[in-house]
């Protein structure tokens, strides 16, 4: 089934330039990008995108991070796009549950600052997409 997921690729991938390497392996692995920007996150946008961790100890520093920088959004399309992206992606934590050859896996050290975001169900995608790209 055709889907469609968000893609961020967060301040610490940009900043380490690793927009190409994150792009190139969603090309590489067969989804179509359908919308690609560039832009900076402010405190409202990050709060809404990460609405289900208000509360959680990290909430404050992970808007903090979010916001440090520009961010690269987009949204990729393809047959399971959700899960596929997630695969490139690796688990949240770099060292403990990402694997080698994902994108954490081969260049991430920490949980918060972990390179990169993807949506992780078809609600969340669909919720995310709305708010990262009201227009598409
Ligand atoms: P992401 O996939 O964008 O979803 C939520 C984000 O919160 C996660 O990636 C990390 O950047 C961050 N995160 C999740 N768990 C922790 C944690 N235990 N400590 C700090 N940051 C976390």
């Amino acid at each position: 089934m055709t889907e469609r997921t968000l893609v961020l690729v967060k301040p610490d991938g940009v900043a380490r330039n690793l927009i190409g390497e994150c792009l190139a392996r969603i090309e590489r692995k067969g989804l179509k990008l359908v919308a690609v920007e560039l832009r900076t996150v402010d405190r409202a946008l990050a709060a809404q995108h990460y609405a289900e961790h208000d509360g959680k100890p990290f909430f404050e520093s992970l808007l903090e991070f979010i916001t440090s920088g520009p961010v690269l959004a987009a949204v990729a399309e393809g047959p399971r796009a959700i899960a596929a992206w997630r695969q490139l992606a690796g688990g949240t934590d770099p060292v403990e549950k990402a694997a080698p050859g994902s994108i954490r896996g081969d260049f991430g050290l920490e949980t918060q600052a972990n390179l990169v975001h993807g949506s992780d169900s078809p609600e969340s995608s669909a919720r995310e997409i709305k708010l990262w790209f009201p227009d598409l």
